[in-house]
């Protein structure tokens, strides 16, 4: 039986990236957008064995939709990749923490928390039905672990998003659920490198050990080992991808 891998927000950067990679290993691949017509064209481009399919995680009856064709046409999920992240926005993430209005601070945490919750918490009924289980792997970033000067309401929400890996690991190892935190520095994505200016990128570059960014495809790998059974005897670990900078 083929494997079954959701990625969430995956028509552009590292959930493209991802798709490709889980692509390339025979999995067949579901990427979500919120634009179907986007995901479906994305998909021709990696195999004929992807599927697009259009989800928005803060909203319950996309949900309820997505799920409803994904028990139709599979049945199973093996992997979730919970990748969507509220978009990068620089007038959000340069605010002192005093600055932010609850509204910023609620909308990041209903998709890159709320909405991982929302996801797994469907998902995890599907992998129960079968006894090889399944892994879910979660997106955070490195402020949530070490904090920032910047970018409050994001570290808020992906700490959140690492104790929800926790949870899924502890609650469901012994019914083969693995879960995984990937912590990531700076990845050069659209979202986050063309966003910034030449001298930002150039600062962003220095913080850490490698002196350099990371690549998608850097990403993709690893979340493609630890969704495998190489990593059979491991759970709930926070995976640092970040050049050398917090080491955790
Ligand atoms: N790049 C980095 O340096 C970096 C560092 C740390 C963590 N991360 C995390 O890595 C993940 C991917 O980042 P990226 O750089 O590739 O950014 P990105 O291109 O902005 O990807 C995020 C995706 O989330 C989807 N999305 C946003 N709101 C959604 C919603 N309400 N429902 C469903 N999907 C939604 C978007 O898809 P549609 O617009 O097509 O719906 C988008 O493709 C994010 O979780 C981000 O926080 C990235």
């Amino acid at each position: 039986m083929e494997k079954v891998t959701v990625i969430t927000g995956a028509t552009h950067g590292l959930g493209l990236a991802m798709a490709r990679e889980f692509s390339q290993s025979g999995s067949v691949v579901v990427i979500t957008s919120r634009k179907k017509r986007l995901a479906q064209k994305t998909c021709m481009l990696l195999s004929d064995k992807c599927q697009g399919l259009e989800l928005d995680i803060t909203d319950q009856s996309s949900v309820r939709k997505f799920l409803q064709s994904i028990r139709k046409t599979y049945g199973r999920v093996d992997v979730l990749i919970n990748n969507a992240g509220f978009p990068f926005r620089r007038k959000i993430w340069f605010k002192k923490l005093h600055e932010v209005s609850d509204k910023e601070l609620i909308d990041i945490i209903q998709v890159d928390l709320v909405g991982s919750f929302r996801l797994s918490k469907e998902i995890i009924p599907l992998m129960l039905r079968h006894a090889s289980g399944g892994v879910i792997i979660n997106i955070a970033s490195t402020p949530s672990i070490s904090g920032h000067i910047y970018g409050s309401p994001y570290s808020l929400a992906k700490s959140g998003v690492i104790c929800l890996t926790k949870h899924i690991a502890l609650e469901y190892a012994s019914q083969k659920i693995r879960a995984y935190s990937l912590v990531l520095g700076n990845i050069a994505t659209e979202a986050t490198y063309d966003s910034l200016s030449g001298k930002e990128r150039v600062k962003a570059t220095e913080e850490n050990a490698m002196k350099r960014w990371g690549k998608p495809e850097e990403v993709a790998k690893i979340a493609a080992c630890v969704a495998s059974d190489s990593f059979s005897y491991a759970t709930g670990n926070n995976i640092v991808i970040d050049g050398g900078t917090i080491l955790n």
